[in-house]
């Protein structure tokens, strides 16, 4: 195995602080940015912390004991949020994903989903209020999500072999009380449920044909993610990258697969169902197969920033409008030309380079801005 280098970049130092423009921007709910991409989709990190460290995303090395993660007077208040995200639901956000690190650590969160929850879109519709989660507090926390407003919970799951879960998330938590959390979300209505694993070749294959089988017919969504190269820390290589087409083939070859439409434009998934009717999967290809021509997602991370890419190395800073008494309209018109302004297509520009080119490459954590 060659050796990997692992640079610590403190990407959170180098944003640059957002503006309001000259002439405000009327919120229409139809917001294109510079290659006519509409505004959908608001992600927001509530916390950088996470319970697990899977070495893709937190590896322990750099997450460890002395990691600075950020002070709480920088976090976001849930009012903060709140008043962001309706500026963001004005300019066309119709569905908000909440993340972290591990959103479920972040004390008395059903409050946020409350606030979030009373919003409504420019034509007037609840949006679509989800979650992305690791389980370890699911069982404990699914009643009170649902009786707050939450809609349905995504959570990650990388394999069902116990000892192979334990080593993904490195941190020895067990697989079966992610299955309870699991489980706990069916029971509390936090449907569709979906269940994202990523997979890496020669960690975590092996468990594809597993999952397979353990989800089909429960009404879960599985969703295979092709490892990527976000962040700086994780030590990506291309090698460890198993293509979706061939998870698509593995499973084919057992249980027949046959393609689906997408239900949604923008969509990271390409849909595939059990040819029997007993449910669908998905493979998620950043890597192999790019999705960025239509990518309508912004992310916020837990002290203000606006990314307008996963691999973004700059951010938006938006706390010195939201501290310092811009208005509701003057904070809107900046998030609206910030986004009129973006034209970032990282996956579509790296399938362009020679594999590895990009690693080390100075770019924002993902357990910081969130999936
Ligand atoms: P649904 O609304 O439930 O379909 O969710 P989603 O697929 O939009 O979001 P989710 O966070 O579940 O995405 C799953 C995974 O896809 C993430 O964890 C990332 O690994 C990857 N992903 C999501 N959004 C993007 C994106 O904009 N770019 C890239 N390259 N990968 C993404
Ligand atoms: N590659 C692909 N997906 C990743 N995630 C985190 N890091 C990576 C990576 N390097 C996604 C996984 C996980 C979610 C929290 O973030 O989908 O489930
Ligand atoms: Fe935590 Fe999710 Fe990152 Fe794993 S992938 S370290 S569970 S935030
Ligand atoms: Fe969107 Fe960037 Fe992902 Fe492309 S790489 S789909 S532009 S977030």
């Amino acid at each position: 195995m060659s050796e990997r280098v692992i640079p610590l970049i403190d990407q959170r130092l180098v944003n640059t602080v957002a503006r309001v423009p000259t002439a405000l921007v009327a919120p229409t709910g139809l917001l294109g940015d510079a290659l006519g991409r509409p505004l959908r989709d608001l992600r927001i990190s509530v916390t950088d912390r996470c319970n697990f460290r899977c070495s893709y995303c937190m590896p322990k090395e750099i997450f460890d004991k002395d990691y600075a993660y950020l002070p709480h007077s920088s976090l976001l208040t849930f009012e903060e949020i709140t008043r962001v995200a309706t500026q963001f639901v004005a300019h066309g956000v119709q569905k908000i994903r909440l993340t972290g690190g591990e959103p479920l650590l972040r004390k008395n969160l059903e409050i946020l989903i409350e606030q979030l929850a009373a919003l409504r879109t420019t034509e007037g519709r609840p949006l679509d209020i989800t979650l992305t989660t690791n389980g370890s507090l699911l069982k404990r926390k699914a009643a009170s999500l649902k009786a707050a407003g939450l809609q349905r919970v995504t959570v990650s799951l990388d394999g069902l072999d116990d000892s192979v879960f334990r080593a993904m998330n490195d941190v020895d938590f067990p697989v079966a009380d992610v299955l309870e959390g699991i489980e706990a979300a069916q029971a509390a209505g936090l449907g569709p449920i979906k269940v994202n694993m990523v997979v890496k070749r020669g960690t975590n294959d092996h468990q594809i044909l597993p999952m397979a089988r353990h989800f089909k017919g429960t009404g879960i969504v599985l969703r295979f993610i092709e490892y990527m190269d976000v962040g700086a820390t994780n030590g990506w290589r291309m090698d460890e990258v198993l293509p979706s087409a061939e998870v698509v083939q593995r499973i084919h070859a057992e249980l027949p697969l046959v393609q689906l439409g997408a239900s949604a434009p923008g969509e990271t998934a390409e849909r595939w169902g059990h040819a029997d009717g007993s449910g669908e999967i998905g493979v998620i290809s950043s890597v192999t197969q790019a999705f960025c021509s239509d990518c309508n997602r912004a992310r916020l991370s837990t002290e203000g920033q606006l990314y307008l890419c996963l691999f973004a190395s700059q951010g938006h800073d938006l706390r010195p409008l939201i501290r310092g008494g811009a208005t509701d309209a003057e904070l809107g018109s900046a998030i609206a030309a910030i986004w009129q302004g973006r034209s970032d297509r990282y996956s579509e520009l790296r399938a362009s380079l020679p594999p590895d080119a990009s690693t080390g490459t100075r770019r924002v954590e993902m357990s910081y801005i969130g999936g």
